[in-house]
């Protein structure tokens, strides 16, 4: 164990890497905005850079979305996987594909979306690409599922990345409602389950909400 593990991300430290954060262009401000308002749950603004960050470091072309919500985390994809590039994102709310649809719109990049209307586990087996990247940011107690559905259609180097994984602080310490004890331990065993696996090198980042970040090595 570290010998300061407590001495860097506490409150201060924290409240200036977000204040060091580059501002968003004003669409994301506004995506940013509209879900704070409608209680949308989007990605942290470090989380969604994250993601584009290294889909752009692995170049990636084809990525795979499960989650999209308005919309914020599928535009930095798209930005990152360029004119010739495709992301795939699934969600089943028509309210939420109807908001995310005009954001990419707006961005110019609707062509690089394509939103597939439906639950993760009914559509993944459905999905014919090979991808890059995948990223994992829906219904906690699915997580598992998501990933064995999916890691077979990750090419090998592809990049794993999975949003949530310390839930608010819950999965390491006390969970703070009765309503929040199955995506918790769902989480629990999941995050077990992905640092150990065999066809992952896998780490879960103290970025956002905890984030799992993983290269598919076989
Ligand atoms: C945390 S939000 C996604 C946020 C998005 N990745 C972002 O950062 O902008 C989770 C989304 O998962 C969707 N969802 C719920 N059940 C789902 C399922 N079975 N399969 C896929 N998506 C689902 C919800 O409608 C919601 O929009």
């Amino acid at each position: 164990m570290k010998a300061r593990i407590d001495a860097i991300i506490q409150r201060d430290q924290a409240e200036y890497l977000e204040q060091l954060m580059p501002q968003t262009d004003p669409l994301l401000r506004e995506l940013e905005e509209y879900g704070a308002q409608h209680g949308v749950p989007s990605a942290d603004r470090e989380v969604a850079l994250f993601v584009e960050i290294t889909a752009r470091a692995i170049k990636a072309k084809r990525a795979l979305e499960i989650g999209m919500a308005i919309g914020y985390t599928s535009i930095h994809l798209a930005r990152a996987v360029g004119d010739d590039g495709l992301v795939v994102t699934i969600d089943p709310s028509d309210e939420m594909i109807k908001a995310a649809d005009g954001y990419m719109k707006r961005a110019g990049l609707r062509d690089r979306v394509r939103i597939e209307r439906g639950k993760a586990l009914d559509v993944i087996p459905r999905l014919k690409e090979t991808f890059d990247l995948l990223f994992i940011d829906a219904l906690k107690e699915e997580y598992a599922d998501y990933l064995k559905l999916a890691l077979p259609k990750l090419r090998g180097g592809g990049v794993v990345i999975v949003d949530n994984l310390l839930w608010g602080g819950q999965v390491a310490g006390e969970i703070r409602s009765a309503d929040q004890e199955s995506s918790t331990n769902a989480l629990r065993e999941f995050n077990k389950y992905f640092v150990n696996h065999p066809k992952l090198r896998a780490e879960i980042l103290s970025v956002g909400d905890g984030l799992g970040y993983a290269v598919k090595v076989s």
